[in-house]
């Protein structure tokens, strides 16, 4: 019989690949609580209606992506593709907006779409996702966009383009969308089908396509920035005057328009040349109607998530420190030394100290191997002397230095 293998586009967090998970949570969340955020972990799955009425219907998310199923009684579910309709639903739910003060979010965890599995694309994969609900912007904007690069740049990866750009209000942008559509329709047989299809319904989406003939022809085609009423051109304005301030290099792209419908004013993604073809590590925006769209008041709001393994590709070309070996490594030398070694570890490990062993005995040899392999700082040997002495013997496996000590104390070790 043939072993299992996991599902296409899903993917084992390796032991040697954990410690820069633990690295990049760890970074995140505590540059999000430094900047005044709280974590909010919502559940994976939701009500399909969130999604359909959050990212929009006529997506590539909604309308082939969606891992949905029926549940046994009978009510269509879906494994969350994203975070953000998530956190709305939960915010408003909760009520954690009322009054004066803006909730600001942060969550981390898996994410599933059903997307062609490529280099820098799974079906499941992770994302850190920072949202603010109840602060109509821009200063919140160059803020989230800020903490965006903080992050990424801690991290030490700074070979990254930040593009920014506004969509609009619905007040403005219909006259952009009116426009763009009557002049793409009359080059339509140079477009791709899918384009041709968005022409019809989603006519934005076509701003982004990566065909290269849809590219030229939106290349010469109107720009958002054309149609902007006032109150959207001031917010763009003042939000790239505040970035300039605090010297945050970014690049304003007119197509960039993003793949969920919920997106007004101001979006933006953050680029890395080493990524390939996804070169995305990070993309959002802002979202003023999603929340009264969901049911809720009129609650504006806006967030970015990061996709967590390109982040990690890009730190695993970076060079990284190893995960550090134990304090201890405890070689049984002998049967009767595995009751003692035992007790010697809990009371060690209960110290806080970093303690490792293998519970069966072995030859010194081996052992000291095991050490070596495991890194260990020092060994402590348990054979019949040291059974018959109550003393340990300890060595250091990088002076290699060896004293003794007894194996009733362990706050001496
Ligand atoms: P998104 O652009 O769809 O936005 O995803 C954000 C990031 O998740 C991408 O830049 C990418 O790094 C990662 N990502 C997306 N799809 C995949 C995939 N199939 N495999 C690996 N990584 C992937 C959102 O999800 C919005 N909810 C962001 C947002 C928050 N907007 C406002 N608030």
């Amino acid at each position: 019989m043939s072993t299992l293998a996991a599902i296409r586009g899903f993917k084992d967090i390796l032991p040697d690949q954990s410690r820069l998970w633990r690295l990049m949570e760890d970074k995140a969340r505590d540059l999000a609580l430094r900047f005044g955020y709280a974590e909010l972990s919502p559940p994976i799955m939701e009500k399909t209606e969130l999604f359909q009425r959050g990212i929009g219907e006529v997506t590539d998310i909604v309308e082939k992506e969606m891992y949905t199923m029926e549940d046994r009684s009978g009510e269509k579910i879906t494994l969350r593709p994203e975070a953000t309709a998530g956190l709305v639903r939960a915010v408003l739910e909760h009520n954690l907006c009322e009054g004066a003060r803006p909730a600001k979010l942060f969550c981390f965890g898996p994410m599933f779409r059903y997307e062609r599995p490529q280099k820098g694309r799974l079906r499941q994969f992770h994302q850190f996702d920072v949202e603010v609900f109840g602060d109509v912007g821009p200063y919140i904007d160059a803020e989230i966009i800020l903490l965006l690069h903080t992050l990424l740049s801690e991290l030490g990866i700074n070979d990254l383009q930040v593009v920014v750009n506004s969509l609009g209000c619905p007040s403005c942008r219909p006259a952009f969308r009116e426009k763009l559509t009557s002049f793409l329709s009359e080059r339509q047989s140079s477009l791709c089908p899918d384009c041709r299809r968005r022409l019809e319904h989603n006519p934005l989406r076509i701003l982004d396509c990566k065909n290269e003939q849809c590219r030229s022809e939106v290349m010469i085609g109107p720009k958002m920035d054309q149609f902007l009423c006032l109150s959207c051109k001031d917010h763009f304005q003042l939000l790239t005057t505040v970035l300039t301030q605090v010297n945050l290099n970014f690049r304003i792209d007119p197509l960039l328009v993003r793949g969920l419908d919920y997106y007004t004013r101001t979006t933006f993604e953050v680029h890395s040349g080493q990524l390939g073809a996804q070169s995305a590590v990070a993309g959002g925006g802002r979202y003023d109607g999603l929340c009264s769209k969901l049911g809720g008041a009129d609650i504006p709001g806006l967030g970015f998530a990061v996709g967590l393994e390109r982040l990690f590709m890009l730190l695993s070309q970076a060079d990284s420190p190893k995960e550090s070996g134990p304090d201890y490594y405890v070689a049984v030398l002998c049967p009767e030394a595995l009751g003692p070694a035992f007790e010697l570890v809990q009371n060690l490990r209960a110290r806080g100290l970093k303690v490792e062993a293998d519970w069966e005995s072995g030859g010194l040899k081996s052992r000291l191997k095991r050490a070596d392999k495991a890194s260990a700082q020092r060994v402590i040997m348990l054979g019949p002397d040291e059974m018959a002495g109550g003393q340990a013997t300890i060595r250091d496996l990088s002076t290699k230095q060896q004293w003794n000590l007894p194996l009733d104390q362990p706050q001496r070790y």
